[in-house]
């Protein structure tokens, strides 16, 4: 199976009360790990690019290709959307070009008014196109990519408002933001994601920030409506971990240690284990 958009698998998670998970990639090692994973797991899966990683693997159209053909060498049959994060209104037109089946805008720095211009515009590109498109109210917080949010709660008459122009699945802030939780961070607003679902009925509600968030939370959130979590710094604090404890004991002195395949086997191996539990908690393994 070639790519495919996020909306059916969307739908039939938040049918299930699951959610899929996006598992953001920077490289070859990242984009195996994650595939393999999902494959083995049997579980639909979600590949996030952010603009910053796309620029770092050379541009989204060497991004697509990677996948389009990892996905047919590793022969995976699981369902795979290849996924804009957060994306500029030109980044969006630069993926949907490289042939990407998912995109994501981010107007939720935009007032209102122009968020509602931009995505009413990519709802019909998308459309037309056959793609899914995630909008976002609320400005997630903490910083990813040079993209810097507070982490506000969204107003949900906003929410509704996007929601309402046709988008597939909407990412409304909570309360969540990337990177790392700080010890005095509030937890997660339940209060404002049930008067977000209220509004917005059964559109399936994305969850950024997916790093740190303890597990009871994300369940109540899956059970209020979400149906696509983000992760992205947890794979790379276990990339991280991997390669350093590799290096610290001196592995890549011993023979061949120092050969690249040897030297990131750990950190690729602490992705594939980071992705399983991840997807343990979100209650997609199965579900492809
Ligand atoms: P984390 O880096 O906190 O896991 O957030 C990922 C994310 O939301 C990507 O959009």
């Amino acid at each position: 199976m070639g790519l495919v958009t996020a909306k059916e698998m969307l739908e039939k998670a938040l049918k299930g009360k699951y959610a899929v998970g996006q598992f953001n990639i920077n490289n070859l090692e990242w984009t195996k790990s994650v595939l393999q994973t999902a494959q083995e797991l049997n579980a639909p899966v979600i590949l996030g690019v952010s603009e910053g990683a796309g620029k770092y693997m050379t541009g989204f159209k060497t991004v697509a290709a990677m996948v389009k053909a990892m996905i047919e060498e590793l022969k995976i049959t699981v369902p795979v959307a290849l996924h804009l994060d957060h994306g500029t209104y030109e980044g969006c037109y630069k993926c949907i070009k490289a042939g990407f089946s998912s995109i994501m805008f981010d107007g939720s720095h935009f007032p209102i008014e122009e968020n509602v211009a931009k995505t009413t515009e990519l709802v019909h590109v998308c459309n037309q196109l056959g793609l899914s498109l995630e909008a976002e109210v609320g400005a997630i917080g903490g910083e990813e990519d040079g993209v810097i949010g507070k982490g506000e709660c969204a107003d949900p008459e906003e929410c509704k408002k996007i929601a309402d122009l046709g988008v597939t699945m909407l990412a409304a802030g909570i309360g969540n933001i990337h990177g790392k939780y700080p010890a005095n961070w509030p937890g997660l607003s339940f209060e404002t994601l049930a008067a977000v679902k209220e509004k917005v009925g059964e559109m399936p509600l994305v969850l950024h920030g997916g790093t740190g968030i303890p597990t009871d939370q994300i369940k109540k959130a899956i059970s209020l409506g979400v149906a696509k979590i983000n992760v992205n710094t947890e794979c790379q604090l276990a990339f991280q971990e991997a390669t350093r404890k590799y290096v610290e004991e001196g592995k890549d002195l011993v023979g061949k240690g120092f050969d690249p395949r040897k030297l990131l086997a750990p950190g690729a191996q602490a992705i594939k284990d980071t992705v399983k539990q991840k997807m343990e908690i979100f209650g997609c393994i199965g579900k492809a």
